[in-house]
């Protein structure tokens, strides 16, 4: 049974006090609510994790990093591995967000050797990908995202999925308030699933969760979640609040 997750994935904002009352108030909401198999996951920013983590020790909430250099150690000013994350209590990471690939020239070399560093420190993933405007536009979003996933997670063994959560999130729809049709969603889901189905077979495939991401809302999480092959969301504005990342989290 493939799981069914929520992550919010707060991006540059919140300051360490805004970040723990975030972290406190979400905990207490997914205590409150009861959910029934939904896994709850934050991603702060690399300072605040530490804390974040400390402030959500008893609740069924996991804490994420959003990037992380692919050494272990080394002169790489500015950057954080895997085994720092892990020395705080971190064992999720967000790999290949749209932003990252954009803003930081993160290419699909770069975090094929990302994915294998959080594997090799047995780090769970969330490993982000997506079409532009212009490749939707083109008819070309089929083509993008399987050689984005192919080019950084095709060398790996089958039993490495085990670690690793999927998120389509259109570039086009991140932000914008544009969001995916449900319909849309789920045709690239199921693209998403033949293509690991084609490389790892169909039991495989079948067990990999497929996150959708980007301008995802209390009030489209619903219908977008209900579609067969998509597995939960990816958040960003809407994880900033309480409330409504909630009502995202129980949309299911
Ligand atoms: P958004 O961001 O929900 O604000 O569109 C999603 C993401 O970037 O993960």
């Amino acid at each position: 049974m493939r799981k069914q997750i929520v992550a919010g994935n707060w991006k540059m904002n919140n300051d360490l006090k805004a970040s723990k009352k975030l972290a406190i108030q979400v905990a207490k909401k997914v205590k409150k609510s009861n959910l029934k198999g939904t896994k709850v996951i934050i991603a702060p920013t690399f300072v605040n994790l530490e804390r974040v983590v400390k402030a959500t020790k008893n609740a069924k909430i996991k804490v994420a990093a959003q990037n992380m250099h692919f050494e272990e150690s080394g002169a790489y000013t500015g950057e954080v591995s895997a085994q720092m994350l892990k020395s705080i209590g971190v064992k999720t990471v967000i790999l290949g967000h749209s932003e990252r690939r954009e803003y930081f020239s993160e290419t699909d070399e770069m975090l094929a050797k990302k994915v294998n560093s959080a594997l090799v420190n047995k780090m769970n993933v969330i490993f982000c990908f997506g079409e532009v405007l212009e490749d939707r536009k083109s008819g070309n979003q089929e083509k993008v995202v399987e050689s984005q996933i192919k080019n950084a997670l095709f060398h790996l063994k089958a039993e490495a999925f085990k670690n690793i959560v999927l998120a389509y999130e259109p570039v086009w729809a991140i932000g914008t308030g544009e969001t995916a049709t449900p319909e849309q969603a789920q045709d690239m889901h199921a693209f998403i699933r033949q293509t690991l189905t084609n490389k790892y077979g169909e039991e495989l495939a079948e067990s990999v969760s497929i996150l959708y991401g980007g301008s995802c809302k209390p009030g489209n999480a619903k219908e977008i979640f209900s579609k067969k092959d998509v597995d939960g969301g990816l958040i960003g504005g809407a994880a900033l609040n309480a409330d409504d990342f909630l009502a995202i989290v129980t949309a299911f």
